[in-house]
């Protein structure tokens, strides 16, 4: 059913972009989009942010609904923060190959035969992962909450080894890892980026932390989005290389119309840019059909609600107290 929803056929002659702000105006509903969605789709939006700013930008909102352009994960966070809220996401197919990676039975096993241990959860997980953490984070406030335990925890972090890889390293912790990765940053070539820095040897390399270690230890600056994007800005360079989902480019182009962002490829293809595919579902049809029709709705069942809003609160609380 939902499917109809999301690709009924547009009315022939309209503009999208007015006709999608004007049902945001009278359904009093707020577009929130990630980075890495299609130029197009940020542009329509209220409010375009990592998945830090997103999860507070949701839980500020006065709005009835919310649309998150984003994958699901994104959507159930804005509903577990927002209960009351109706929560839409244009596509209900987007999801993460990363928190796929986390079967939530298997992770609660994991988690219970390490009794002893707190469980750090990076916010690309489900919500059933989220209600057996004891805090969540996300790649702009890790390093910090994981800081914040006494060196002598012993911690679990999943679900993404390759960032749990980098904490261990720049923390001096021994986290036990969960075994998970995102398709997209996993596939970055090593050699295409030698080759690049070879070709612009003035270029900073600007690297996500879910990228292999191999990728991360060729980097002038590892973070978020955001942190990768205000470098970029802020920077004296003008020439950057950059190791993530390539939608980012559009917002560092637009802050930054001057410089110069080369992004890097993946190893198995021809292509030039490294694009997820979960994100790349959202369009601007399916945000016009999604406000159009109200639907696909993000649910999150009662229980997994109550018991994963406490770590999520417990990441926002430290995020404040750090000025994050
Ligand atoms: P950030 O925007 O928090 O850096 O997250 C990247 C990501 O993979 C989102 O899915
Ligand atoms: Fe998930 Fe990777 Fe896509 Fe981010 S880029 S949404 S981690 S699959």
């Amino acid at each position: 059913m939902e499917t109809s929803y999301v690709n009924a056929p547009i009315p022939a002659g309209i503009d999208l972009k007015s006709e999608i702000r004007r049902l945001c105006q009278e359904k009093n509903a707020i577009i929130m989009a990630h980075y890495y969605t299609e130029g197009a789709v940020q542009d329509i939006a209220d409010f375009v942010g990592d998945s830090l700013a997103l999860a507070q930008r949701a839980a500020k909102t006065d709005a009835d609904i919310i649309v998150m352009c984003g994958v699901h994960f994104m959507g159930e966070t804005n509903k577990i923060l927002c209960p009351q809220k109706k929560v839409l996401i244009p596509d209900l197919s987007a999801t993460c190959s990363l928190a796929e990676s986390c079967p939530a039975d298997a992770f609660a096993e994991f988690v219970h035969a390490h009794p002893d241990h707190k469980v750090i959860s990076y916010v690309n997980t489900s919500a059933a992962v989220k209600a057996v953490t004891d805090v969540v984070v996300t790649s702009s406030n890790a390093r910090q909450i994981v800081e914040s335990f006494p060196q002598d925890q012993p911690l679990i972090f999943g679900p993404d080894r390759n960032l749990g890889s980098y904490l261990n390293a720049i923390t001096g912790r021994e986290m036990l890892l969960w075994d998970g990765a995102c398709h997209v940053h996993e596939r970055f070539s090593v050699e295409k980026l030698v080759a690049l820095k070879q070709q612009y040897p003035e270029a900073k390399v600007l690297v996500h932390p879910e990228c292999r270690g191999a990728i991360v230890k060729l980097a002038d600056v590892v973070g978020s989005t955001a942190r990768l994007l205000n470098y970029a800005v802020s920077s004296e360079s003008d020439t950057f290389l950059v190791v993530t989902e390539s939608g980012i480019l559009h917002e560092m182009q637009r802050q930054a119309p001057n410089k110069h962002f080369i992004p890097v490829p993946p190893d198995d293809s021809t292509c030039a840019c490294n694009e997820c595919n979960f994100m790349r579902l959202i369009t601007l049809e399916k945000v016009y059909n999604t406000l159009r029709y109200e639907q696909p709705e993000v649910q999150v069942p009662a229980e997994i609600t109550e018991a994963a809003l406490r770590p999520i609160q417990a990441m926002l609380e430290i995020s404040e107290r750090l000025g994050l």
